[in-house]
């Protein structure tokens, strides 16, 4: 089986669901123009990845199931690669007991770039039945693997109730994750990030598998399969952007620049004043950890960092009072090593 697709950190779940129906009417008020988004059947944009028989499409074409259960994991991956694009799905995650469990939506170019590889992130982390799932995003760009710029939050709804939307944009000027129609991270390009801005062309690759192994705490969270298959529903795919043969991109060329273009003029290309304000909300609420406040981590916050006075009070002087030790799963293929990061043993409610 290929690996290379494989990530997440274990999960070591402790904290309540807040559901804060006051914020979500905030967020819908002010942010619910839903995008404008052309949608493709899963078979005109993808291929299986691995976990052939796990990889169930739906009988209209247009969705797409993921299955792990005690034989395999199962992961897709766009069938092009593309440089700067929008990448979107509605996403159901698998309910009940989930621990141990990571599902990741992503794009990379790990298999083309190994050393060199350029990554953007959602990964879902399972949990122990009645916790809620947790995710977080982060970047990595041109082999930068030595620095994580990781951030975790909680939801403001329940991701395994319906579908939400999750998306990525990527061009040349920022990056923006979003969930639904609210931006939750914008990461703008800046001078002294230099090549770890991600910008060599990436696929989009979609996977579930079992995080036991990289759990800490013994494996007390470990995949219980009592309760397989877990399934993650997918459905309205989204590929928006400059399909391009990675190698010939990277040694130049102008032959994306109407699609970039056409990219940046899409509503979802910028942060309004009213998505930032629902940003700002979001992160005050729920991101638990990021990097730019991690000042044991990074003394000095990365030259992408912008430091919010009202964020860095919540984290107060190191940005991990509520972390305990640190693990982190290894690729094969991927070029990771040693990342140091968080988790969420000593994580409590905030
Ligand atoms: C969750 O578990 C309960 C009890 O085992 C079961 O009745 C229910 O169908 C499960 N829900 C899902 C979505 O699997
Ligand atoms: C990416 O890394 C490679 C190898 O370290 C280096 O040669 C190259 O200049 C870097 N690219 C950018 C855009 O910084």
């Amino acid at each position: 089986m290929d690996h290379s697709s494989l990530r997440c950190f274990g999960t070591i779940p402790k904290t309540h669901f807040l559901l804060l129906f006051s914020f979500s009417i905030f967020l819908f008020t002010f942010t619910n123009a839903a995008f404008d988004l052309a949608t493709i059947p899963f078979n005109d944009g993808y291929s299986h990845l691995f976990g052939d028989g796990n990889v169930v499409r739906s009988s209209d074409g247009n969705g797409v199931k993921l299955l792990l259960d005690r034989y395999t994991g199962s992961g897709f991956i766009s069938s092009n690669m593309y440089q700067y694009g929008f990448f979107s799905a509605n996403i159901k995650l698998p309910s009940n007991y989930t621990a141990g469990i990571c599902i990741a939506f992503y794009t990379s170019n790990g298999d083309v770039f190994e050393k060199t590889h350029d990554e953007l992130d959602f990964e879902f982390l399972g949990n122990i039945a009645g916790k809620p799932w947790r995710f977080q995003t982060n970047l990595y760009g041109n082999g930068s693997t030595h620095r994580g710029r990781e951030e975790r939050y909680r939801l403001w709804f329940d991701p395994t109730k319906g579908y939400h939307r999750y998306s990525i944009l990527w061009t040349a000027k920022n990056i923006i994750f979003y969930i639904d129609e609210v931006p939750i991270r914008e990461v703008l390009r800046s001078e002294e990030m230099g090549g770890e801005y991600p910008s060599k062309p990436m696929s989009l690759y979609s996977t579930i598998w079992d995080a036991s192994n990289w759990a800490t705490s013994g494996g007390k969270y470990k995949v219980n399969y009592k309760y397989a298959p877990f399934v993650v529903e997918f459905k309205d795919l989204v590929l928006k952007g400059c399909s391009v043969d990675p190698i010939q991109e990277v040694s130049g060329g102008e032959i994306c620049s109407d699609q970039n273009t056409h990219l940046e003029a899409q509503d979802y290309a910028a942060v309004t004043p009213l998505r930032r304000l629902a940003m700002r909300r979001f992160r005050q609420r729920y991101m638990y950890y990021s990097y730019c406040y991690d000042t044991i981590r990074y003394p000095m916050p990365l030259p992408e960092c912008d430091i919010i006075p009202s964020e860095k009070q919540r984290f107060k002087e190191t940005g991990r009072l509520r972390f305990g030790g640190s693990h982190r799963w290894h690729s094969r293929r991927g070029g990771r090593t040693s990342i140091p990061v968080v988790d969420d043993t000593n994580q409590g409610v905030m």
